[in-house]
């Protein structure tokens, strides 16, 4: 089966942190596969631009090892990386100075009409000097877009400093928030599968759902992002932005179309029906871990203070919450959520657990009967399951099993599964929001994380150490478990 492409606008996309990771590993990959995929309308650009001196040429050849390193085998065409590579073009540009900036505009100017994009993959200290760079050396067409990349402030007051700042140069419909989550495959399918059917609306509230566990657990470490990663932490890397938004598209009402302000609204509305979490029950509902020396991927590792080469830290690598929505759909109903670094696999899934059957009219014989799941996986084997009990097969009376209806995406339509990037940045250049966050959710998020960072400061709240390719501290096995749940484990 085919998909179906649809080509969008010729377009000039600026990379800013062109020459760094991300463009490296995730950008130029997914801009090529829409090449590929023939979603380029001619004359379409990218321009890579940093303060590194590359020429045109060098970066041509940065792009080709980059796509030799992370493109998956058979994914290499050599006329069409070569159709790829001359739409390349680099500037060096200092976000501090005018340096370079005269002649980004010389080359954007030789496209005036087109759509222009501009991707900030920047630290965030640097957003506010380019946003402004970009304004006062006039780049801002009608068709200009800003792309904006995690993390959005460090709290409520760095966030609300660092909207205003871009907001003062770009108007907010201008403004893509980039959360590389909402572009996944599974995670749009949840909006697919929750409003496309008629099947789970009805049963999609406290009535008939006993909890829901979102998890996203990781196997990798620091990965070398020690001087970042140490200064946030699970709860601000992962809990704040990617793991908010499932619990939004999980929770949300039914908007009243896919229109980004529709969708948006009543995502909004869930971050702020989020049952505060303080310092008078910090403690109660959530749980800080840090991972010590063990086994990942197959391995021995370090531990989390030995990667930082023996530094002393009460950065949490592993977060597990208790979160409650309240409002009438879900007064009641447990969110349990967790993620973290050297967990025992890579695994993120939202189960969602209905509650058991009234009345149960099978003798014991039968056997047990197990509460219905969803279980909507984002990685790895995108797909859902729904469990549900049955009679085994065959003679032998009425005997009970637990089975699971198994969809997995990728073998079921044997298309190859897109990064999320890929989606996400063709919707700037269609200029639809509906995936990306706007400035209300990222600050309500804030709203919500804060206290529960201020609660952990002001108890004291030391991290649990976990071994390296566990499921995380003891401590979070009892925060489900002492609510007679627990955690589906299954990879
Ligand atoms: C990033 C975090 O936003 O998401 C990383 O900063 C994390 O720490 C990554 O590893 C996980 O993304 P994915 O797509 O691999 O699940």
């Amino acid at each position: 089966m085919s998909s179906q492409i649809i080509p969008v606008e010729p377009f000039d996309y600026v990379v800013f942190g062109g020459s760094g990771d991300l463009a490296e590993r995730k950008l130029l990959p997914a801009l090529y596969h829409r090449q590929i995929e023939g979603q380029f309308t001619e004359p379409t650009r990218i321009i890579g631009a940093s303060r590194s001196a590359l020429s045109n040429e060098e970066y041509r050849k940065f792009a080709d090892a980059a796509l030799k390193e992370h493109l998956k085998k058979g994914e290499y065409d050599d006329a069409e990386v070569k159709k790829f590579l001359a739409r390349l073009f680099y500037v060096p540009v200092d976000a501090r100075s005018d340096a370079g900036w005269d002649q980004l505009k010389k080359i954007l100017d030789e496209g005036k009409d087109r759509v222009r994009a501009f991707y900030l993959a920047v630290a965030p200290g640097i957003f506010g000097d380019i946003s402004q760079k970009i304004h006062d050396h006039k780049l801002i067409t009608k068709q200009t877009r800003i792309v904006v990349e995690k993390p959005i402030g460090r709290d409520l007051a760095s966030a609300l400093q660092l909207n205003d700042t871009i907001g003062k140069v770009f108007k907010e419909e201008q403004i893509f928030r980039i959360d590389h989550y909402l572009g996944k495959e599974t995670v749009q399918n949840l909006m697919a599968l929750r409003f496309a059917n008629a099947l789970y609306e009805p049963l999609w509230n406290a009535n008939h759902i006993d909890h829901v566990q979102i998890t996203v657990a990781e196997s990798v470490g620091l990965e070398g992002r020690a001087g970042y990663y140490d200064t946030a932490g699970a709860l601000r890397d992962m809990v704040q932005n990617h793991i908010l938004q499932l619990l939004c598209l999980t929770a949300m009402e039914i908007p009243s179309s896919m229109d980004s302000e529709a969708v948006r609204d009543e995502k909004l509305k869930v971050l702020r029906a989020l049952k505060p979490i303080n310092a008078s029950n910090v403690e109660q509902a959530t749980v800080r871990g840090q991972y010590r020396a063990g086994a990942s991927s197959g391995g021995p590792v370090k531990g989390y203070l030995d990667e930082l080469e023996g530094g002393v830290s009460n950065t949490e690598t592993f977060v597990a919450i208790k979160a409650e929505i309240g409002n009438w759909r879900w007064a009641g109903v447990p969110f349990y959520i967790r993620t973290g670094k050297r967990l025992a696999g890579r695994m993120s899934e939202i189960v969602i657990t209905f509650k058991p059957i009234p009345h149960n009219i099978f003798d014991q014989a039968a056997g047990r009967t197990v509460a219905n799941q969803l279980i909507i996986r984002l990685q790895p084997d995108e797909g859902v399951k729904q469990s549900l009990m049955i009679k085994d097969p065959g003679p032998g009376g009425m005997r009970l099993r637990n089975v699971s209806l198994d969809m997995s995406f990728a073998s079921a339509f044997n298309v190859r599964n897109p990064d999320a990037y890929e989606r996400l940045l063709m919707d700037v250049i269609r200029s639809n929001q509906t995936l990306f966050m706007r400035r209300d959710e990222v600050e309500a998020a804030w709203d919500w994380v804060d206290p529960i960072l201020k609660g952990w400061e002001e108890a004291g709240q030391q991290v649990q150490g976990y071994t390296a390719g566990t499921w995380g501290p003891s401590q979070a096995i009892a925060l489900i478990e002492r609510d007679g749940r627990t955690w589906h484990d299954d990879i």
